[in-house]
């Protein structure tokens, strides 16, 4: 099972064994992360599960597809890093990822 860091908006770092297949939100709120709120419940709608990948892993996390990119639209401070978290399913490729947890909510 992939280990993944969840850095929360204090700073604070939590590192959680997350299962293959779930995305990464999912593993989040399993595992009792603050900020990720997933209102849409991880069908790309709400944008309220935005994250940042940790600078490091940009590039093997990959971009975020036409729809999620439209859905991001509806973030706070998007940047080059960001993503939804509901979009990105754990894979053991991620062991060791590092997710920075964006302000979702206003
Ligand atoms: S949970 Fe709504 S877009 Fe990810």
């Amino acid at each position: 099972m992939p280990k993944i860091t969840f850095v929360e908006l204090n700073g604070e770092r939590k590192e959680c064994d997350v299962a293959c297949g779930l995305s990464l939100m999912e593993g989040a709120i399993q595992n009792g992360i603050d900020g990720i709120l997933a209102i849409c419940g991880g069908s790309c709608a709400c944008s309220t599960c935005h994250s940042y990948i940790d600078d490091a892993w940009v590039e093997k996390v990959g971009p975020a597809n036409d729809i999620e990119d439209s859905t991001l639209e509806l973030a706070l401070e998007r940047k080059p890093s960001s993503r939804l978290t509901c979009q990105v399913e754990v894979t053991e490729a991620l062991e060791g990822l590092v997710v920075h947890i964006a302000q979702n909510d206003s």
